[in-house]
């Protein structure tokens, strides 16, 4: 009998019998390495044949209790959220990121302040190591226990002895399964072990959470793979030079995948956000021009940030656009906007624009807010540090409509905002007397004339 060669994907797992320089199925370049599997002939029945004696007799579904799934409460607000309440028993979740993100700090975290028995298995740094980690966190907790190893039989070897309530893998990528003949990191590898992981979760009912490093690269196997496999994915995100960190649930079997954990890296690690307005406004009280205040939503939480615009004379032929954390061409598709429908043209101007905070916003209600900045910086006119805006502008220039206005409302007077511009067509959601000014528009023009007539 001959070993087989085959292709993996290590991106998303595909399978090919020659190698592939792009994806067929997730598009990714380059990600196609070779797996020997060993080749055995198949002489067992197929499931069909073999299904004579088997059977489970199946439950009408009106009997079938549904009580609330059963939740181990723990300390991190945040997380708890973005887990829809607590973690499931017997749950499998993957937190993935970038390296260096906090993925480490926000596990050890959660191991130092739960009440549980927890098994903290590190295939990546040394007790040592994580002993500095928990120094630098300031919490002490005797139930939290380390283990450094990557042979995941030894690892369900240390569990069956030490019975621990929850068990954290820091990384998957490091962890190898002596059932599968390859390197740990492989596509093979992780799915193998990942799969056991899932076994052992259901079977024992103990929750595990796995860590998952994203690596474009390649040659490590990305976690797109895993998120069949798991019950929650996780995904740890934010700007390594900020000190800001998300936490966004992309598949939550247990709860919603709308909410977001905020936090916030510091010196003795993450700490909770709970009013993230306050973080991403700027801190100065000053009346500068290039600046508004949009009252966004992320998740399911409302969030005012700042917009910040510098547009100058062009010296070099080409003027130069820039956006950081918000899309550059929905920039530029804004700045036509207010060069055919408000005869401001910014030809001869470089414009470069800035979300405070180190946040990306992809909610469009900001857009009202990025052409006030813009415009503002244009005519070197501040814009009064009292008002905020949420509104989507069109291709005509017209003012949008946007979801959830009241909480955005509510928010905006919270913060002790005293106007807000919103569309016109908004006023229909509107139920409850605001305690706020509303300011309603319906075009571009309109807001222009609002702002620096
Ligand atoms: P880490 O949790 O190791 O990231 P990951 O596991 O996702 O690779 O944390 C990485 C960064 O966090 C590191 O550069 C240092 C910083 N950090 C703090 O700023 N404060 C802290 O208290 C800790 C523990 C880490
Ligand atoms: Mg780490």
């Amino acid at each position: 009998m001959k070993d087989k060669k085959i292709f993996l994907c290590s991106n998303c797992g595909n399978e090919a019998y020659k190698w592939e320089g792009k994806c067929p199925s997730c598009q990714e370049w380059n990600t196609y390495i070779e797996q020997i599997v060993s080749k055995q002939t198949n002489t067992k029945a197929t499931a069909w044949q073999d299904s004579k004696s088997e059977m489970n007799l199946p439950i009408p579904i009106l009997d079938i209790k549904a009580g609330q799934t059963p939740r181990i409460p723990i300390k991190d607000n945040e997380l708890a959220r973005v887990l829809g309440g607590g973690i499931v028993p017997g749950s499998l979740t993957l937190i993935g990121g970038d390296p260096g993100i906090g993925k480490s700090t926000l596990m050890l975290q959660l191991a130092l302040t739960c009440p549980l028995d927890i098994l903290y298995v590190s295939g990546e740094e040394s007790p040592h190591q994580i002993k500095m980690r928990a120094d630098r966190i300031g919490i002490k907790n005797q139930k939290c226990q380390i283990l450094s190893e990557t042979d995941l039989k030894k690892i369900f070897g240390t569990i069956k002895k030490t019975e621990p309530q929850l068990l954290i893998i820091d990384s998957i990528q490091t962890i190898s399964s002596p059932q599968v003949d390859s390197i740990s990191g492989s596509v093979t590898q992780v799915r193998q072990c990942t799969a056991d992981l899932q076994t052992f979760a259901k079977e024992s009912n103990i929750p595990v959470i796995i860590i998952g490093h994203i690596n474009k690269e390649g040659s490590i196997a990305g976690p797109k793979l895993l998120e069949h496999i798991v019950d929650t994915v996780l995904q740890f995100e934010g700007d390594r030079n900020h000190i800001y960190r998300i936490l966004r649930s992309k598949k939550n079997r247990f709860g919603s995948t709308d909410e977001i954990g905020i936090y916030a890296m510091e010196a003795a690690g993450l700490r909770e956000v709970e009013n993230p307005s306050e973080l991403f406004l700027s801190q100065s009280d000053e009346n500068l021009s290039g600046s508004a205040v949009a009252t966004t939503i992320e998740g399911l939480r409302p969030m005012l940030i700042e917009t910040q615009a510098l547009v100058s004379q062009a010296i070099y032929g080409n003027p130069q656009r820039s956006a950081t954390g918000f899309d550059l061409r929905r920039m530029n598709m804004l700045l036509a906007v207010l060069e055919k429908r408000a005869g401001l043209y910014f030809g001869q101007n470089d414009a470069f624009l800035n979300i405070a905070g180190g946040i990306k916003v992809a909610d469009t209600a900001i857009d009202l807010a990025v052409i006030s900045a813009l415009v503002s910086s244009l005519h070197d006119i501040p814009v009064n540090r009292k008002i905020c805006f949420a509104g989507e502008v069109g291709l005509t220039g017209e003012v949008r409509a946007v979801n959830r206005i009241e909480q955005r409302i509510e928010e905006a007077a919270r913060l002790g905002f005293e106007k807000i511009v919103i569309s016109k067509y908004n006023n229909k959601a509107i139920m409850t007397k605001p305690k706020i000014e509303l300011s309603y528009i319906s075009k571009v023009e309109d807001l222009i004339t609002l702002l620096f007539a």
